[in-house]
């Protein structure tokens, strides 16, 4: 929707925006707070207020026409409903910015004031986490991918927006928020591009230069390293593509000085399912299946947005490393099949019963990877991983599988901060007895579909070394929204992207 959107512009804005609570009950008014109204002499705000659609419903945008120039010295007054004071959080301000923001790209506007500091010290919201949130709505809803249009439609116009606001701490949550949103925004364009583009190697390319420009430690493993890493997934799974199956490893160091101060340097590592397309393979996909599964790699598009945000925004005193499993799961006469039995290099031999089971395939080995080689202090890994989690929890919660409490809550409060829920969902040995086979010692699937998703998480817990804190997040549902609401449009959201960078930043304190 935006070119860019940046804090600051010299001089007046051109769009002063003034928050307003819903009154909370009939006997209240409708009304701005003495000191947002004093920042509208004219009082044009006022007039909006007056005006039948003006509700002070969270996201409303209002306006009334001056007729004449304004006072304050800005060309527009908008008023932004933030819903009921005892109702307001960081979630509903991030949504109603994206709101905000589609109303400035629709009026063609490059600058605004935003004024909802009383509002939120009302409804007790630091001024850094109020700056935090907008800003990230406000990114959010900026995001634009025109790049596979061309001369057969017209593209829209963008505009540089530049907004600002009232303090120095809410300008830098402004500022920390539109950087999140920035990360976010390199997810779901990789999520966009088409697999014929976004290839195996293009990911891996991707980020290289994504290493290179944040100063993030860059190692690829493809080929015969992928032999010698015995990565039997990854062989496997990508065997009947052209495009070859790699692991990429990205790591972010905290500076010297920090690390030296005998901060614990075990890392974090976040994992991420990287199909570039998932066919099914050999047990393909029927009936339209198919269709979307380019964002099969959308666990690793978040973890490399959120290695983003770990190095540009975040910056941890731990360090963290990423994992990318990329691959395409293809067909040929080369394809794995089903009946193949894999050994991974824990020694775990998997029977394959159905080719499109393969994310768990190719996850299991930077598990077992990250387990023997890492030292971890935790893992967490983000995978596109079952249909079954969709028809659980639909687009609302993403599936968490965590057994380790500590890092369950932590999870969960990053979560949450981020606005992007999950929800638990339950670990048995009875599952893990689900996926054992007469052939091999598991199954990647068992046919009895029975509990796909946590059969999908017992399978990976065979390549998590015991007391080890891992958590499995299947974000099939949550990583594309349907409908144009609150600070995304229909398409790509970035799932993980700001869970993980909350995370990450429980790391900073020490
Ligand atoms: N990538 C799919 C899961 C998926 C489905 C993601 C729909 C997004 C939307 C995964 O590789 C897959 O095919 N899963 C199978 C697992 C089954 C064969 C055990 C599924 O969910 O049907
Ligand atoms: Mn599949
Ligand atoms: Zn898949």
């Amino acid at each position: 929707m935006f070119e860019s959107v940046t804090v600051g512009g010299r001089g007046k804005s051109e769009v002063l925006v003034l928050g307003v609570f819903q009154p909370s009950s009939g006997k209240d008014r409708l009304a701005l707070d003495r000191q947002t109204a004093g920042l509208d002499p004219s009082s044009s705000g006022g007039d909006a207020l007056k005006r039948p659609e003006a509700t002070g419903e969270a996201g409303s945008v209002v306006e009334a026409y001056a007729g004449k120039p304004l006072r304050s010295g800005h060309s527009r007054v908008w008023i932004l409903g933030l819903g009921k004071k005892e109702g307001l959080s960081t979630d509903v301000l991030r949504s109603a910015a994206g709101n905000l923001g589609r109303r400035l790209a629709a009026s063609k506007a490059v600058s605004a004031q935003i004024e909802v500091l009383p509002c939120c010290t009302a409804a007790r919201i630091d001024a850094g986490g109020a700056g935090s949130a907008i800003g990230e709505g406000l990114g959010l809803i900026g995001w634009v991918c025109d790049q596979f249009k061309g001369t057969g439609g017209t593209k829209s116009g963008r505009k540089k927006l530049a907004v600002k606001g009232p303090t120095e701490r809410f300008n830098a949550g402004l500022e920390r928020g539109l950087g999140l949103a920035l990360s976010a925004n390199i997810a779901r364009t990789l999520s966009q591009t088409p697999p014929n583009i976004a290839t195996t190697s293009y990911m891996a390319d991707r980020a290289r230069r994504l290493a290179r420009e944040c100063g993030l430690n860059y190692r690829l493993f493809e080929g015969q390293a992928l032999v010698r890493e015995k990565f039997e997934g990854l062989i496997n799974v990508g065997k009947a593509s052209e495009n070859k199956p790699c692991m990429v490893r990205l790591e972010y160091s905290p500076r010297r000085g920090r690390a030296a101060r005998g901060v614990a340097s075990r890392p974090l590592v976040l994992v991420g399912k990287t199909m570039t397309y998932d066919t099914g393979g050999l047990s393909l996909k029927v009936n339209n299946g198919m269709v979307g599964m380019k964002r099969d790699k959308d666990g690793g598009c978040a973890v490399l947005g959120a290695m983003h945000a770990i190095a540009t925004v975040v910056k941890p005193s731990r360090p963290v490393v990423a994992l990318l499993a990329i691959a395409e799961n293809s067909i040929s006469d080369e394809a794995y099949r089903p009946d193949d039995v894999l050994t991974y290099r824990n020694g775990v031999t998997v029977e394959v019963t159905n080719t499109d089971a393969e994310g768990r395939l190719v996850l299991a080995d930077a598990l077992c990877w990250a387990c023997e080689k890492e030292d971890p202090s935790a893992i967490v890994d983000l995978a596109t991983l079952t249909g079954g989690v969709v028809v659980a929890l639909g687009s609302t919660y993403c599936g968490m599988f965590c057994e380790d409490d500590r890092l369950r809550s932590r999870i969960e409060r990053a979560a949450a901060a981020a606005g992007e829920r999950v929800w638990r969902l339950p670990m048995h040995d009875e599952y893990r007895e689900l996926m054992k086979s007469p052939v091999a010692d598991i199954v990647n699937s068992n046919p009895n579909r029975k509990a796909h998703p946590i059969q999908g998480a017992a399978f990976l817990s065979y390549f998590v070394k015991e007391g080890v804190p891992w958590c499995h997040l299947d974000i099939a549902g949550v990583h594309v929204a349907e409908a144009n609401k609150g600070c995304f449009i229909e398409g790509p959201t970035g799932w993980g992207v700001r869970t993980l960078a909350y995370l990450a930043e429980q790391d900073s304190a020490g």
